[in-house]
């Protein structure tokens, strides 16, 4: 498995592995999945201080593709909170727990360190015990739960704020 900051030519990859969360998941909040125009954006969006990384490893046919990725996006609009982050981590169904998504996000972590932010925060679904976990394990602390404030396929869902500091 290698890291690598994301490259345009990883649009579909990337996209195919969220867009699956997007549409059968409750572990992100967006419910329409993104296009490929959407994903070029992104990526293009998280070449500078606020980077984007994916994992890439032989795939199902052994062949070399995108398994993961991880990213760093400003955490609110206003001026003050721009020494502040919030990650965001996916790894392929077909790869989880093997080590993938906690190699992306000790990797986005140190850049996001390079790039002299300070604190990151990590804003999780209630039902994500493995998103929860692997915060933990890499050293996030427990901010608190806001209580069912979304709604996706008939549910409430809570968010747990995670952060860590750099
Ligand atoms: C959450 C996710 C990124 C974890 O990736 P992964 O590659 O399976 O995780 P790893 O194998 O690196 O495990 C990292 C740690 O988390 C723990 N963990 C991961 N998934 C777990 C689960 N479902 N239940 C319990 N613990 C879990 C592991 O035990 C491990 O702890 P350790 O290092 O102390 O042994 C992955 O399940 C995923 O992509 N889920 C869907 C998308 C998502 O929820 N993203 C996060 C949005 S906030």
């Amino acid at each position: 498995m290698q890291l690598r900051l994301v490259q345009l030519e990883d649009a579909e990859a990337v996209r195919a592995i969220y867009n699956r969360e997007v549409a059968e998941g409750l572990n992100t909040f967006d419910l329409e999945v993104r296009s490929l125009a959407d994903q070029r954006e992104w990526i293009a969006r998280h070449q500078g201080a606020h980077p984007a990384i994916v994992a890439t490893g032989p795939g199902a046919g052994g062949v070399e593709e995108v398994l993961g990725f991880a990213v760093v996006s400003p955490y609110r609009d206003r001026a003050a909170y721009a020494t502040t982050v919030e990650d965001s981590v996916y790894v392929h169904h077909g790869h989880r727990g093997r080590g993938l998504g906690r190699a992306l996000l000790e990797e986005i972590l140190r850049l996001a360190g390079d790039h002299g932010f300070h604190a990151v925060m990590a804003r999780i679904s209630g039902e994500n015990t493995g998103s929860v976990r692997l915060h933990q394990a890499c050293g996030f602390e427990l901010v608190g739960v806001e209580r069912e404030v979304g709604r996706k396929h008939g549910r409430w869902l809570d968010v747990v704020a995670m952060q860590r500091m750099l």
